[in-house]
């Protein structure tokens, strides 16, 4: 007899999946809700090799949902430098306030209260709600639409709000057929299809001679894996061009925080965005401001302290494309009132990282 989908998907997840930290279970077979919010929320976005290492140093840092809530906002946002998207790291620390102060340090066991968490959406809800606690809730990531769109050849692109729909209404489905009261069945069927999409039905040539369920896929019968699901429209890049000045003074350097755009609250080296001035100009304006108490009080800046310049570092961050134009500048900090820091010692954009990186010499 044919294993049904679910079946046929549970056994191949059990003897092919990926061991991972966040992998681990208790003596019912369940997952711990913390390590599965944090690992869910760090792998959106970002790819699982990335993570690994974020993860560990993390739980390092932050063992349980009460240690995460007593630390400070600066303290998590470094921790999480590096991975990009710091909106989740602040929502993060956000909720596991929420839960240490109004839930005793206790994760709701339904997808429904986690859903009232700050920064929790229907996709993480779902993730733990099934993963940590068995509820029988579909979870819909960019990997499950694709592998439900391959098996039904649903002729949508991968970014339509109808084929979001259509892969819920599919997981509820197989979660009904489930059965049983079985509590690890419907976390295992959730992340047997991420662990497919993510391994097995891969956006580009996907290996369906490895699929557990390729004798149910309709699209590897139609010959139109290449074509399905259909791209998403192209992203609106915008390009910046931008100026950067690291003026360094022994250890520390002259950082700014962040206030709004991109990584608000993460600390940068001072830095415009070129209009219509070039490159040098942009950096002699930075250099002015960083030799003076107050930019209204520019004055020429001693000749004692060169401008070195370091070429240029690529960047993208959401939708801009960066293009930053490193300049260094060594010598007797200028000013009282600004803020000349370890860099070890702040959380950093991905951006001030590679520039900082640049002037290393
Ligand atoms: N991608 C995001 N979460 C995942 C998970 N739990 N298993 C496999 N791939 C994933």
């Amino acid at each position: 007899m044919k294993r049904s989908l679910p079946a046929a998907l549970r056994l191949w997840f059990l003897s092919r999946r990926r061991a991972l930290p966040w992998r681990v279970e208790d003596a019912r077979g369940l997952r711990d809700p913390y390590r599965t919010w944090v690992s869910e929320i760090m792998l959106q976005q970002t790819r699982v090799e990335v993570v690994v290492p974020y993860f560990e140093n993390f739980l390092q840092q932050f063992p349980n949902v009460k240690d995460l809530a007593a630390a400070s906002e600066e303290q998590v946002l470094k921790a999480w430098s590096g991975l990009g998207y710091y909106r989740r790291a602040r929502m993060l620390h956000a909720a596991a306030i929420v839960l240490t102060q109004d839930f005793a340090g206790q994760f709701p066991n339904h997808a429904a209260g986690l859903r009232a968490l700050p920064g929790i959406g229907a996709y993480t809800s779902a993730a733990i709600a099934s993963l940590a606690f068995g509820e029988r809730i579909p979870v819909v990531d960019g990997n499950v639409k694709r592998v439900v769109a391959r098996l039904m050849a649903l002729p949508l692109a991968a970014d339509d709000s109808k084929l979001e729909r259509a892969a819920r209404q599919q997981g509820e489905v197989w979660m009904s057929a489930l059965g049983g009261q079985d509590l690890v069945a419907a976390g295992e069927l959730n992340e047997a299809l991420m662990e497919l999409g993510a391994t097995v039905c891969l956006p580009r040539n996907p290996t369906c001679l490895l699929c557990p369920v390729a004798d149910q896929c309709l699209a590897l019968e139609q010959g139109r894996t290449a074509e399905l699901p259909f791209a998403k429209k192209v992203k609106k890049w915008v390009d910046l061009e931008m100026v950067f000045l690291v003026h360094r003074v022994g250890a520390r350097v002259l950082l700014t925080k962040r206030e709004g755009g991109w990584s608000p609250g993460m600390f940068e080296p001072p830095s415009l965005i070129l209009d219509k001035q070039s490159a040098e100009q942009a950096a002699h304006t930075l250099q002015a401001q960083s030799a003076t108490n107050h930019a209204s009080q520019a004055s020429p800046t001693p000749c004692s302290q060169e401008l070195i310049a370091h070429g240029v570092v690529r960047h993208t961050i959401t939708n801009h494309r960066i293009r930053a134009h490193v300049f260094a500048l060594a010598g007797e900090p200028g000013t009282t009132g600004r803020a000349w820091l370890d860099p070890e010692s702040v959380p950093l954009t991905g951006l001030a990282r590679k520039v900082l990186q640049r002037t290393i010499v």
